[in-house]
């Protein structure tokens, strides 16, 4: 790595412009864990209306919650006594089904036009661009190619009819013919290197996309390994002949969730969980988090919020900030960046309320889109990546996914069992429908080539802003 991505400590201790490394890269990555059936019942409520009041909820105090009612929202999985069956989604993000509006399925938006293709010598914001509809190249791989694809994403095995939403290539403008990358490159990439992700079940989403992407492309199938035990909160794919992993650790708010001898959980804002010393020694790391921290009410994961050991009561965002510092500290003091590059990926946005995902077919062309998740929790992100010692590469994809309105599962995913929606279920979308993952092959293939992208370019490359 040159000097640019690596600032001195003193420069950034004493300068008052603070760099941060920007690629042009983002990337995510998630899976199925039964870690995470722990959460199941947390995650189920029938359908309600969700209002702006949710995010304003948020901000609000975040209260301990009297211990009684957590037996049905903790680890036991017989013991959950939801009102009705939630959709498999469910298992990470809880709330999907949570909160669309009846009237919001409008007629699917027309589809982008090309626009001319930008030379490479402008400014590039691998970022910023548009859809473009691909014929050759797309989809990466054939969903039924991945043997170890989730039931969950796997929206064509599960009878989504449509297939157009496989088939759409991110064009950034003014960045020429960059980030056209497939799966022999993506090994290339991938070569002597560990990657791990780190974060909730969207990052496990992208680390399935990424084991596909590379898994579809082995010239010897039969010379991989998939780590992925059941109960696990850990998976590992590793392309043999290449020396190249990919793993993800689940930990959906980075910091350590506890579960008490009462049963009762405490979020510990000064505390990360011990299992994050996996990753010490990795050569790239994707860490996510987000959307854990804003569900409310029965959703919320935590009873009660800890600082040294002692309950504390503080607003959403301020647990947000000090957990994300906690994070940025661990990651300043334990991760060597000539050995190890870090990168954040930005929010993945849902498709709900005025733009709910159900029925659509094509992605939104113009620049409108209904604001999905607070503000105030990306600006957080933002500040704190921006002051770490660490260069982090800001993988923000928020954007170019928020037009991905056509991209989710929405009925053609599993139920909490995890069995394909019956007919009568798909009839249900308010309550089944899954706005929140995406399909593979899909969205998040176009996250793991801007992730490649990013890793391949030389260090002089990665954008610095101060
Ligand atoms: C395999 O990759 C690891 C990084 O994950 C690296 O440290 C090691 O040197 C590589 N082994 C060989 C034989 O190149
Ligand atoms: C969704 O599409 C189906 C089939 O085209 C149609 O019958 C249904 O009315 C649509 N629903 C909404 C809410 O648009
Ligand atoms: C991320 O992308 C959005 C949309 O393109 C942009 O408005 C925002 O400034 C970007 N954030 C950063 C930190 O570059």
């Amino acid at each position: 790595m040159d000097h640019a991505t690596k600032p001195s400590a003193a420069t950034l201790s004493t300068s008052s412009s603070r760099r941060w490394v920007l690629s042009r890269c983002s990337l995510a990555t998630l899976f199925l864990l039964s870690g995470s059936l722990m959460l199941i019942a947390a995650g189920y409520r029938p359908f309600q209306p969700r209002t702006a009041a949710t995010w304003d909820r948020f901000s609000k105090l975040q209260k301990a919650i009297p211990a009684a009612p957590s037996a049905a929202r903790v680890s036991h999985g017989a013991a959950v006594t939801a009102p009705a069956p939630a959709p498999a989604g469910d298992l990470d993000y809880l709330s999907h089904q949570e909160e669309h509006d009846e009237e919001d399925a409008g007629p699917p938006a027309p589809a982008p036009a090309a626009a001319e293709e930008v030379g490479g010598d402008g400014e590039c914001d691998v970022f910023n661009g548009e859809w473009v509809e691909e014929p050759v190249g797309y989809p990466m791989y054939d969903a039924a190619e991945c043997p170890f694809l989730s039931d969950q994403v796997a929206c064509r095995r599960n009878g989504r009819p449509d297939s157009g939403y496989e088939r759409w290539r991110w064009k950034p403008r003014g960045c020429g013919g960059r980030t056209r990358l497939g799966g022999a490159e993506a090994l290339e990439a991938c070569r002597d290197k560990r990657v791990v992700f780190v974060g909730d079940s969207l990052n496990r989403n992208m680390w399935e996309s990424l084991a596909c992407i590379l898994y579809a492309a082995l010239p010897d199938r039969s010379r991989k390994r998939i780590v992925d035990e059941a109960g696990s909160e850990y998976r590992v794919f590793r392309a043999m002949d290449y020396n190249c992993s990919v793993e993800f650790l689940w930990s959906p708010f980075l910091v350590s969730l506890e579960t008490k001898d009462d049963r009762t959980k405490a979020l510990k804002l000064d505390q990360l969980p011990a299992m994050l010393q996996r990753t010490l020694g990795a050569d790239v790391l994707v860490f996510n988090t987000g959307h854990w921290w804003t569900h409310t009410g029965k959703l919320r994961a935590w009873d009660h919020l800890e600082r040294d050991g002692k309950m504390v009561e503080m607003a959403g965002e301020e647990a947000f900030n000090r957990a994300l510092r906690t994070w940025a500290r661990w990651v300043d003091r334990n991760i060597d960046p000539s050995r190890t590059r870090v990168f954040f990926r930005s929010v993945s946005p849902e498709h709900k309320s005025v733009n709910w995902c159900y029925n659509q077919t094509s992605p939104i062309s113009s620049g409108t889109v209904a604001p999905w998740f607070p503000k105030s929790l990306i600006t957080i992100v933002e500040r704190d990546i921006k002051s770490m010692r660490t260069p982090v590469t800001y993988l923000n994809i928020t954007h170019l996914s928020e037009l991905r309105i056509d991209a989710h599962p929405s009925v053609y995913t599993i139920t909490r069992e995890g069995k394909p929606l019956s007919t009568e279920q798909r009839q249900q979308p308010l309550t089944y429908a899954d706005c929140s993952h995406w399909c593979l092959p899909g969205l998040p293939d176009t996250w793991n080539v801007l992730l490649l992208d990013s890793l391949i370019r030389p260090p002089s490359d990665v954008q610095l802003l101060g």
